[in-house]
């Protein structure tokens, strides 16, 4: 397995400090900036857009991990490639009707691609992409908020993509800390998305480390 990289979760930091906060996470040794696009629709809440994204690239030196909690995400895959993201990830429940076309749509952007799924929905749909696909994204609460307790009974969907044969990157989200991380690992995962407990640490860099 490749080592694990961690991506600290933007919607926790402190906004009004953004460049230091992404030079913190950098510091801290963050391999991904993960930055979550919420619209108020798919999910109860709403953050920022391209205009901010494009901000945030102009002072990241990591990739940008861009995780879209939206409805008719095709519509937005090239606006949000334009700001400079690097991996765009789109939920599976936004885009059940039209699927292959929502994945054509991303994949022309030349991003690279992840698709998320929320707790209630399995992996089972996605199986017959998963080639397709450079990412997949098991959320370990719900989408919608920061610092929600982790759900572990999600990992049983991470195992399962490991025995498919899933060897591209897996990604999880929601509720991760020093504990939670090692079940993640335990089960597959190798990319961890953190908000509260990574910003809300007082010295990142060290918190970082069991995570890795
Ligand atoms: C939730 C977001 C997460 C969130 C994670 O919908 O997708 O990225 O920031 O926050 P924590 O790590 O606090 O659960
Ligand atoms: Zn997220």
């Amino acid at each position: 397995m490749p080592p694990v990289r961690i991506a600290p979760s933007l919607l926790a930091c402190d906004f009004s400090r953004l460049e230091q906060e992404l030079a913190r996470a950098e510091a801290a040794g963050a391999d991904w900036h993960h930055v979550d696009v919420m619209d108020g629709h798919f999910v109860p809440n709403l953050t920022f857009g391209p205009p901010i994204i494009k901000d945030i690239k102009r002072r990241a030196n990591i990739p940008l991990d861009v995780h879209l909690m939206i409805e008719n995400p095709a519509e937005w895959a090239q606006k949000y490639a334009d700001v400079g993201a690097d991996i765009l990830t789109f939920h599976y429940e936004a885009a059940q009707d039209n699927f292959e076309e929502t994945l054509a749509a991303f994949k022309a952007t030349g991003c690279r691609v992840g698709v998320a799924v929320n707790p209630p929905c399995g992996v089972e749909p996605l199986r017959p992409h998963l080639a397709e696909l450079d990412m997949v994204l098991v959320m370990t609460v719900h989408a919608g908020f920061g610092g929600q307790s982790f759900m572990p009974e999600t990992l049983s969907k991470v195992r399962q993509l490991r025995d498919w044969g899933w060897t591209g990157d897996l990604q999880i989200d929601g509720g991760v800390n020093a504990q939670t991380s090692v079940l993640c690992k335990e089960a597959g995962a190798d990319v961890l998305v953190a908000g509260s407990y990574l910003f809300g640490a007082e010295n990142m860099a060290e918190a970082i480390l069991p995570l890795k």
